[in-house]
């Protein structure tokens, strides 16, 4: 598995791996800040100590035994690190990676093409891997399993089964959705990850990192401000602190403070708990026309306006996290809590 220079190649064109998020965020400038700021090593990679300290151990051992890595699935929401630690997990093997995402697999002969060309030990990465066509995930598992690809020559009576051996490779799956997740597919993964939300401390680091990075002189206090109001994700951080370095430069201060770190996030409408305005429209939505749940999914995507999957995906696990949102059998429901921080009064309570 030794080579020289290993490289990152884009087996398909299609980017569909960052969809959700950035049809939050906005736009293309966030993909570039990604890559920017994206962490190249573990050791450049804040927090998630535990899932560090396991992956390096088994990137280490894979390594001292000159051993293709068992295959990694990644889960959590987005902007949490899923792709950065893909891409670092080649980088420390010294092998290549080549990126695709499970929407952009249509047919099993794309999947064929893919695994057909990887080298021996290099890292296949498959984003939204939960979004695999069926016929594609069958074939994957024989690839997982036994390095060996199963195409079908021939149709009806005359059908036969041809084996295609594969380089033995480590597939790496990121999902924001597990639970999407079919269990063969889960089962073939033998080392499994969910990625949390940071907390303040981790998220300031990151946010200093990343300011280093960008060139903006920041203080303690105004990497706190933005740290917090993050919703737990370095991505978010990532990008307010760009809004925020905008903000400066307009306002001509030298160094990013917590005054100005306020003054761009009260421009941005991100509130003290880092919720946007479709945060608080949802939390809005179950108590004011729903009564404060419960609700399901889909009438609180009708009332808001935002489609189902991404408030699944985007918006409810860092408000369920958070206790600002309990789920039950029968829907959502918003809690004390919510109602705290938007200022409601819950209706019929005994006091
Ligand atoms: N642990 C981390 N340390 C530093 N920066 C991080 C970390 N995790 C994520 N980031 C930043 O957030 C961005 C989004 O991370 P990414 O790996 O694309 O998340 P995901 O694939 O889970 O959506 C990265 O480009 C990087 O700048
Ligand atoms: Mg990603």
């Amino acid at each position: 598995m030794a080579k020289s220079k290993p490289t990152e190649n884009s087996v398909t064109a299609a980017p569909a791996a960052e969809g959700r998020v950035t049809a939050r965020a906005g736009h293309e400038d966030d993909r570039r800040l990604d890559l920017a700021l994206r962490p190249r090593a573990l050791a450049e990679f804040i927090g998630q100590e535990r899932t560090k300290k396991i992956l390096g151990m088994s990137i280490k051992a894979a390594r001292g035994r000159a051993e293709v890595l068992d295959h990694v699935l990644f889960a959590g929401p987005p902007g949490l690190g899923k792709t950065s630690l893909a891409h670092i997990i080649a980088r420390e093997l010294g092998v290549n990676v080549h990126v695709t995402s499970g929407p952009a697999i249509e047919r099993a002969a794309d999947l064929a093409a893919i695994v057909n060309n990887l080298e021996a030990h290099d890292v296949l990465f498959i984003d939204e891997i939960h979004r695999l066509q069926r016929v594609v995930e069958e074939r994957l598992y024989s690839a997982m399993e036994d390095f060996e690809f199963h195409i079908v020559v021939g149709e009806g009576m005359g059908a036969r089964t041809m084996k295609l051996s594969v380089n033995p490779f480590t597939l790496v799956g990121a999902t924001t959705r597990s639970g999407l997740l079919s269990s063969p597919l889960r089962d073939r993964f033998g080392q499994h990850y969910h990625l949390d939300f940071y907390d303040h401390a981790e998220l300031g680091e990151i946010v200093r990192r990343s300011a280093g990075l960008l060139k903006v002189a920041i203080d303690e206090k105004g990497a706190t401000e933005i740290a917090s109001r993050s919703r737990g994700t370095p991505r978010i951080a990532n990008r307010l602190l760009r809004r925020v370095r905008d903000f400066a430069q307009v306002n001509e201060a030298p160094v990013v403070t917590r005054e100005i770190a306020l003054g761009a996030l009260e421009l941005l409408e991100i509130d003290s708990a880092g919720f946007d305005k479709m945060d608080r429209a949802i939390l809005g939505a179950i108590i004011d026309k729903f009564d404060g749940g419960p609700v399901g999914v889909e009438s609180l995507s009708a009332a808001v306006g935002e489609e189902s999957d991404t408030i699944e995906e985007v918006y409810e696990p860092y408000l369920l996290q958070e206790g600002f949102l309990a789920r039950t059998s029968r829907g959502r429901v918003a809690t004390q809590r919510a109602y705290t921080h938007l200022g409601r009064v819950r209706r019929g309570t005994m006091l």
